[in-house]
């Protein structure tokens, strides 16, 4: 792709009105000084002096985070909990300018939240301990998931593309959610799909595992280093043809395998030099990738905006990266510079 051409796409992707549906998680950070750390007098333990909180908007509402970089308006359909962390979830919403209108807040449900307790010391050394996790441990009720699909089909007949973000195994994405999700793609929407647990009960949509997700889902009897890329091709195929959707297998550095109506397509992904930092590369990717489709991308167009934009994510040290336009323009930029383009 030209420069021209990807400035004219990123202009366009930023008049496009773009509702996610998926699960809401805060992400916490505590950075403990144990350098003030005194033995505790109850218990043989240090304990851990936090000195700094940070906290970011996670799983679904990351990739909505990510979209609202790009697009014009993000719309985040979820459930969340009437407790600290959904306080905290909504504050942070609210100052990303993403629209909460479409988060219903509910006591029979706990917001998500990944906490992770960091030390640090004398040296530049931090070592995380294991994390602090809220999770729901049963299925989302049924009178919350029948408004959230109600959600989801106003949302959907509104926005250009709708993005699912389906990460816990009791999260949002009730099944009654996920026919919402297929009567909109059925309907012509256009619909993209990351879901770790349910990703065969989607239709007429793009879906995008990666790797592991696509193997776990249509071999889970067989050994991830074990399978040849013959077999990942012809699992893509299968969960292509069983859902009626495209499948969009992210491949980490190896960039992506597109299997669709016409075929199988690979994308290399952007040349990032190191040091790289993973975290955030998929939410990135799907954003852009759906973002850009939502403005008429093509699918060529669509893949090399998305693995622009998750290279501008890698490249993000210590923080969950996204990417802005102008983020992205400016790798453009350097792997022009360096003729990788
Ligand atoms: N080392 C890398 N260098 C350049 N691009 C990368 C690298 N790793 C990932 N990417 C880009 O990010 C995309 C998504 O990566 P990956 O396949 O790891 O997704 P994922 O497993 O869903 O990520 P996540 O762990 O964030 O959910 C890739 O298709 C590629 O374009
Ligand atoms: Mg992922």
């Amino acid at each position: 792709m030209d420069r021209g051409s990807l400035e004219e796409w990123l202009a366009r992707m930023a008049s496009t009105r773009v509702a996610v549906v998926g699960d809401g998680c805060l992400d916490i950070y505590w950075l403990a000084d144990m350098r003030l750390s005194e033995l505790s007098r109850e218990t043989p333990h240090f304990p851990l002096p936090v000195v700094e909180e940070r906290m970011s908007l996670g799983a679904g509402s990351n990739v909505a985070v990510n979209a609202s970089r790009l697009a014009a308006s993000v719309a985040m359909a979820t459930v969340i909990g009437e407790d600290w962390r959904g306080r905290e979830w909504g504050r942070l919403l609210h100052a990303v300018g993403l629209s909460g209108e479409c988060a219903i807040s509910d006591a029979a449900w706990i917001t998500p939240a990944y906490c992770k307790p960091l030390r640090g010391g004398w040296s530049d050394v931090r070592y995380e301990d294991p994390r602090i996790d809220f999770a729901n441990r049963r299925p989302l009720p049924d009178y919350l998931a029948a408004r959230l699909a109600d959600c989801v089909g106003a949302l959907a007949e509104e926005a250009d593309v709708l993005i699912v973000s389906d990460q816990f195994a009791f999260g949002v994405m009730a099944p009654g959610v996920i026919d919402a999700v297929n009567r909109s793609a059925m309907a012509g929407g256009r619909c993209f799909v990351d879901s770790r647990h349910r990703l065969r009960q989607f239709r007429n949509a793009v879906l995008k595992p990666n790797r592991l997700e696509l193997l776990q889902a249509m071999l889970p009897e067989r050994i991830l280093e074990d399978v040849p890329a013959a077999a990942l091709r012809e699992a893509a195929l299968q969960l292509g043809r069983e859902t009626s959707s495209s499948v969009c297998v992210t491949l980490g550095e190896d960039g992506l395998l597109w299997v669709g109506q016409d075929g199988v397509h690979s994308y290399p992904a952007a040349v990032v030099r190191p040091p790289i930092d993973i975290v955030g590369a998929g939410d990135a990717f799907l954003a852009a990738l759906a973002v850009a489709s939502g403005a008429g991308a093509s699918r060529d167009d669509a893949a090399f905006i998305a693995t622009l934009a998750a290279g501008v994510a890698v490249r993000k040290i210590g923080v969950t990266g996204s990417a802005s336009g102008q983020e992205m323009l400016d790798l453009y930029d350097i792997q022009a510079h360096r003729g990788d383009t």
